[in-house]
C-alpha cells in the first residue's frame, strides 16, 4: 500500500507577498482583517494574508477601470502588450524552482508535479497568448448597398477572475493570459486556500513592467470578496472556475449588471476501456487520469467503464499501480501523491468512501487515511459500482476511482452520457470507428482517445451541461475576453 508517511519538512521559503495588490501597491485590507493560509501536509499556518472584502474589491475595480479607460494600458500597442506577457513568462521561467516550491507549500501537490507539470504549462500558456496579442483581428463584411462594413475585436473591459485552489498558478495563467492579450484589465480573487503564488505572480508582473492597475489581486473569501467582484458595476465580465453550485450563485448575483460569464466547473468524466485496447497504456491512463493532483482535477476520469470481458486482467494492472502509488511528503522528489487541500475536502472524500461501502460497492484498494497529520488519503478503487450509487454520480474530487463494467456500445454511450456533467471523456481502443463514434456521441467538451489529460494552451477546454459555459484556452478562450464591434461607413 501507499508507503509510510515521512514528516513533511518545512522548506525555507520566504513569503514576501501577503497583502492586497491594488493599483500597483501592496496594501492591507481596508478592514485590517487577515486570514491564515495553511500547509495541507502539516496543517501548520504558513502565513497570515490580507482578507479583502467589498471595500478592497471596490478600490481594485476602480483602479482596473482607470487603467482600462484612460491609463497607459488603453494606449499601449497590442505588440507591446504581447512583449510584456513574454517577459512575464520569461521571469516565471527564471524563478520556476522558487515558484514551484511556494505552490507545493500552499497547495500540497508533489514538488515534481509543481515543477515539471504546472510550471511548464503556466509558462507555455502565457507565451501562447503573448503571441496572440497582435493577431486579434476583425473582418470586412460585404453588406448590401454602397457601404464599407467591418468589425473590430475589442477588449471586453475589466475582467473579474475567481479561481480555485487545485491549480493556483495554472488557473492564474489561464485567466491572465487571454485577458491581458486581449487588452483587458484584471481584478482577481484567488482561492482562500492558496493565495500565495497568485500574489507572487502579481509581484513579478509589476517587476517586468505591467502598468499599475492592469493586474489587481484581492485575496479573501467567496461570499465576501468573490461576491463583491461579481456584483461590482465597474467590472464587465466574470471568469470563474470552481463548483457549479457557486456558478449558480454567480449567475444570480451578476443578473443586475448582466455581466459576461465564462464558467469552468466540475465533472464526472467517463473513461472507457474497450476490450481491444492496449491494456497497459489504458491502465496507466486510468491511473493518471484519476490520481493526478490527488484526484483534485475538474476533468478527472472518475467513472471508469471497463468492458466486461477484460475486467480481470485490466483491474489487476490498475490495482497494482494504485497500490504502489507513493503518498507522502510533497517536498520529497519521489512522492507521487500529497495531501488533499483542507479538512473540508478531506472530510468530503472520506464521506464518499464510507458511502461507497454502505451502498454495496466493493472496496478493492485503499480507503483509509494515511498518517495522523495532514490530509493524506490512500489511492482508492471501488469496483462493482452501479450507475445509481453516489460514488458513480457525484464529483468526489479526491483519489477515489469508481469502476463500472459494460458489454455493449449502445449501452455504454447511454450510460456515459447519463450525468449532469459534461467536461471530459476518454476512450481506449485500437478501433478507429469505435473511437470516433464515441467522440461524436459523448456529450463532453474534451474527448481524449488513447490518452488522458493531454493539455495544450492552443486547444480549447470547457464543458457541456453543468460543467460550464464557454471555453478557455485556444482562440476561443481569447474571444471570451473580447466584444465584437460592427462599423458601417456610407461610401
Ligand atoms: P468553490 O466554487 O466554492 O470555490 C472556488 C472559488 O470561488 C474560490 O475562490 C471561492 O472563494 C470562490 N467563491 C466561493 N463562493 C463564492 C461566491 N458566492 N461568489 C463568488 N466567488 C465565490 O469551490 P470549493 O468550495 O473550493 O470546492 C467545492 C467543490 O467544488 C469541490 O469539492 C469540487 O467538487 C468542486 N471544485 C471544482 C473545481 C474545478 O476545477 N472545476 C475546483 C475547485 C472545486
Ligand atoms: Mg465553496
Amino acid at each position: 500500500m501507499s508507503s509510510t508517511l515521512t514528516k513533511a519538512e518545512k522548506p525555507s521559503i520566504k513569503i514576501e507577498h501577503t497583502q492586497c495588490f491594488i493599483d500597483g501597491k501592496w496594501e492591507a485590507a481596508a478592514s485590517g482583517k487577515t486570514f491564515a493560509t495553511y500547509n495541507p501536509a502539516t496543517e501548520e499556518v504558513i502565513a497570515e494574508v490580507a482578507e479583502g472584502d467589498a471595500a478592497d474589491i471596490d478600490r481594485a475595480a476602480k483602479a482596473a477601470r482607470r487603467a482600462f479607460d484612460s491609463g497607459p494600458w488603453s494606449k499601449m500597442d497590442a505588440r507591446d502588450r504581447g512583449r510584456l506577457l513574454y517577459r512575464l513568462a520569461d521571469a516565471i521561467e527564471d524563478r520556476a524552482d522558487e515558484l514551484a516550491a511556494l505552490e507545493t507549500l500552499d497547495n500540497g501537490k508533489p514538488i515534481s508535479e509543481s515543477r515539471q507539470g504546472d510550471l511548464p504549462l503556466v509558462i507555455d500558456c502565457l507565451r501562447y497568448y503573448a503571441g496572440f496579442a497582435d493577431k486579434i483581428q476583425g473582418s470586412t463584411i460585404p453588406i448590401r448597398g454602397n457601404f464599407l462594413c467591418y468589425t473590430r475585436r475589442e477588449p471586453v473591459g475589466v475582467a473579474g477572475q475567481i479561481i480555485p485552489w487545485n491549480f493556483p498558478m495554472l488557473m492564474t495563467a489561464w485567466k491572465w493570459g487571454p485577458a491581458l492579450a486581449a487588452g483587458c484589465t484584471i481584478v482577481m480573487k484567488p482561492a482562500e486556500q492558496t493565495p500565495l503564488t497568485c500574489l507572487r505572480m502579481a509581484a513579478i508582473a509589476q517587476e517586468v513592467g505591467f502598468p499599475d492597475g492592469v493586474i489587481n489581486v484581492v485575496p479573501g473569501f467567496g461570499p465576501t470578496a468573490g461576491a463583491a467582484t461579481v456584483k461590482h458595476p465597474l467590472i464587465d465580465k466574470i471568469a470563474f472556475t470552481g463548483e457549479h453550485i457557486t456558478a449558480r450563485i454567480i449567475t444570480r448575483d451578476s443578473a443586475e449588471s448582466l455581466k459576461r460569464l465564462t464558467f469552468e466547473l466540475g465533472g464526472k468524466s467517463p473513461n472507457v476501456v474497450m476490450a481491444d485496447a492496449d491494456l497497459d497504456a489504458a491502465a496507466q491512463g486510468a491511473y493518471i487520469g484519476l490520481y493526478l493532483n490527488q484526484g483534485q482535477c475538474c476533468c478527472a476520469g472518475s467513472r471508469l467503464f471497463v468492458e466486461s470481458s477484460i475486467r480481470e486482467p485490466f483491474m489487476e494492472k490498475l490495482s497494482a499501480l494504485a497500490a504502489a502509488r507513493k503518498v507522502g511528503d510533497p517536498f520529497d522528489s519521489q512522492t507521487e501523491q500529497g495531501p488533499q487541500i483542507d479538512q473540508n475536502q478531506f472530510d468530503k472524500v472520506m464521506k464518499y468512501i464510507d458511502q461507497g461501502q454502505s451502498e454495496g460497492a466493493n472496496l478493492l484498494v485503499g480507503g483509509k487515511r494515511v498518517g495522523e497529520c495532514g490530509y493524506f488519503i490512500e489511492p482508492t478503487i471501488f469496483d462493482n459500482v452501479s450507475d445509481q450509487m453516489s460514488i458513480a454520480k457525484d464529483e468526489i474530487f479526491g483519489p477515489v476511482l469508481s469502476v463500472l463494467t459494460f458489454d455493449d456500445k449502445e449501452e455504454l454511450i447511454r450510460r456515459a452520457n447519463d450525468t449532469f456533467y459534461g467536461l471530459a471523456a476518454a476512450i481506449w481502443t485500437r478501433d478507429l470507428s469505435t473511437a470516433h463514434e464515441f467522440a461524436a456521441r459523448v456529450r463532453a467538451g474534451t474527448v481524449w482517445i488513447n490518452c488522458y489529460d493531454a493539455f495544450d494552451a492552443a486547444a480549447p477546454f470547457g464543458g457541456f451541461k453543468l460543467s460550464g459555459h464557454g471555453r478557455e484556452l485556444g482562440e476561443e478562450g481569447l474571444r471570451a475576453y473580447t466584444e465584437n464591434k460592427t462599423v458601417t461607413v456610407k461610401l
